[in-house]
């Protein structure tokens, strides 16, 4: 095992086939309904999004958006910033949300706010990672969600410290000594 990982909480296997059974429910549950309109949150929904997709079995496009909740270190800020917006309008569209974690909430909040101005068909919400402990927003309402996960600084499958561990394909906790900035250790 690599010598900055404290332990591994969602390995590989569990990961695809949690994903596999989300794109199951959400393609049962968009059967009728017309094409989706995935949108990915980056910078770390970008693996979770690519397999998920790929195990949605109805017509669908995708968009990206690029938002900044934290300034480079653990804690939220409470400031979510729009750094790239959607490319395509999605009026009348059937928009899903795919986020890799829901913490605090305010992120998601601020962007389906922002989403349900834009006068979507309907907006729902796939997040693979839920920190309920974590919240602050109480009524947020994830429609599809993966693993609800205790309050641990995670990384990998997308998930980042400082930009570091994201290509990891499971999901995991840091050792301590390795939260530093890179260059440190
Ligand atoms: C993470 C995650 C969510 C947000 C959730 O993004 O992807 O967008 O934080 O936090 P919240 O529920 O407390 O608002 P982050 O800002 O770490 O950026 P990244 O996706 O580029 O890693």
């Amino acid at each position: 095992m690599e010598p900055f990982i404290e332990q591994v909480l969602i390995s590989e296997e569990i990961i695809q086939a949690k994903v596999k059974d989300l794109g199951k429910k959400i393609s049962e549950d968009y059967l009728d309904k017309g094409e989706i309109r995935a949108i990915g949150i980056l910078r770390g929904a970008f693996i979770f999004m690519a397999d998920l997709v790929r195990n949605i079995k109805v017509p669908l496009s995708v968009d990206f958006m690029s938002i900044s909740s934290y300034e480079d270190d653990c804690e939220t800020t409470g400031v979510v910033r729009i750094l790239k917006d959607l490319d395509k309008p999605i009026t009348n569209r059937h928009v899903l949300i795919v986020e890799d974690i829901v913490d605090t909430g305010l992120t998601l909040k601020h962007l389906k706010e922002v989403l349900a101005t834009r006068n979507p068909a309907s907006l729902k919400v796939c997040a693979l990672l839920n920190k309920k402990e974590k919240r602050v927003v109480k009524d947020l309402v994830i429609d599809y969600c993966g693993f609800d996960i205790p309050d641990r600084f995670v990384v990998g499958y997308g998930l980042d410290f400082a930009e570091r561990y994201r290509n990891y394909p499971f999901i995991f906790i840091l050792k301590p000594e390795y939260y530093q900035k890179p260059g440190q250790v």
